[in-house]
């Protein structure tokens, strides 16, 4: 072979290599060992040039925590290498976290302050449904772990939402649980938008469920999640090293009843895109912004365009990644949950593209790949 030959064949390949993969969302994603991908409800933490992708490990047979959570990586979003189980489930019963517990949603963020891997999720007690209710906190020195559990429990106890009014107060003081019994009237629903689960779990802290965490521009993190019986939503501030709360928090569409938030800022603007509660059923998406993350929060159309966009596709919003290096590139992450084999789950990545005026939306794409964001 000539010289001029060889360079060009060597120019190929190395061009051939470059190629982004297709992302193929409802398929099957094997692994580096053929295996699919087992992180469901999950995020990607992006650290020194790797993505690390979280999830929740399901089995074949149950939802709940016989293993705990998994992590990936990957240098390019579409090749995974399982890095094993980053946080793992106790064999002691006393533990939180024995196994047959129910952890979800795992999310995991870098703390630059302290140098450490923050990992919250949603924990509920082997063998007490979804009664707990609880957050959860563990941390590692390294993105893939071992992390080591902090701790768990409800959220902000003793503490009032911050953007609610002393006359606000005043009418939440005047509701008593009792008048309350029966669920879903009117009356009952202007209730819980005055707080009276807030009143109801003061003492004991805030219900926490599906949650995501956020890292603003200035480094402060925010842990959202689903609270007051996944009425409503809360925008809780954590402490500078991320493990605890600092007693802040405001409530978005309260009585909504919005699950599985993920949230991304473009140019100032906080953009959450949530579900509807209806267990792991698919439902219509949910939309909302604002300016500042303590709101006022506007709610938005369905951002899902194309077919099954009134089902969000047959998935439910899990994360929002912003992709580094690219301008405007945003993926929403999404599960399509599989309960008769919940280790079957299937992912949708999509990009999150704009309209003129700047909204964001979600269109269906049987198949993309990330040069989609360099405008081929
Ligand atoms: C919907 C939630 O989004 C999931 O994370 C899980 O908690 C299921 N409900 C359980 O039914």
């Amino acid at each position: 072979m000539s010289w001029a030959a060889a360079c060009l064949l060597f120019v190929m390949s190395a061009c051939q290599q470059e190629e982004a993969k297709p992302i193929y969302s409802g398929a099957l994603w094997p692994d580096n060992t053929g295996v699919h991908v087992n992180a469901h409800g999950g995020g990607v933490l992006y650290h020194e040039g790797t993505y690390y992708w979280f999830g929740e490990n399901k089995c074949d047979t149950t939802s709940n925590a016989m293993v705990g959570v998994m992590c990936y990586s990957s240098d390019n979003l579409t090749d995974w290498t399982n890095e094993g189980v980053a946080l793992s489930v106790s064999d002691d019963e006393s533990s939180d976290i024995v196994r047959g517990c129910i952890m979800e949603r795992p999310k995991v963020v870098y703390n630059e302050k302290t140098g450490k891997f923050v990992m919250w999720f949603h924990l509920e007690l082997k063998g007490k449904g979804y009664a707990a209710a609880r957050a959860a906190v563990a941390v590692s020195d390294s993105p893939a772990g071992p992390y080591r559990l902090v701790g768990s429990g409800r959220v902000n106890p003793g503490k009032l939402p911050a953007d609610m009014t002393a006359e606000a107060r005043q009418a939440m003081d005047s509701l008593n649980l009792a008048d309350f019994e029966k669920w879903w009237t009117p009356e009952w629903y202007e209730a819980i938008r005055k707080g009276l689960f807030i009143k109801r779990d003061l003492e004991g802290g805030q219900m926490s469920r599906d949650m995501t965490v956020f890292v603003d521009d200035d480094g402060k993190a925010y842990h959202i999640y689903s609270s007051e019986d996944n009425l409503t939503l809360h925008i809780a501030e954590l402490s500078d090293d991320y493990l605890t709360h600092t007693g802040k928090y405001v409530r978005l569409a309260p009585a909504g009843h919005n699950e599985a938030p993920a949230i991304f800022k473009k140019d100032g603007t906080y953009w959450m895109i949530t579900s509807g509660c209806t267990g792991w059923d698919p439902n219509e998406a949910r939309m909302f912004s604002a300016s500042s993350i303590w709101g006022p929060w506007t709610q938005h159309p369905n951002p899902c365009v194309g077919p099954k966009s009134e089902i969000t596709f047959g998935g439910q919003s899990t994360y929002i990644l912003k992709v580094p290096g690219k301008d405007n590139a945003f993926i929403f992450m999404a599960d399509v949950w599989r309960p008769e084999k919940p280790s079957d789950a299937r992912y949708i990545w999509l990009p999150i593209q704009f309209k003129e005026d700047g909204t964001p939306y979600v269109e269906w794409m049987d198949q993309w790949t990330l040069d989609f964001f360099n405008g081929k």
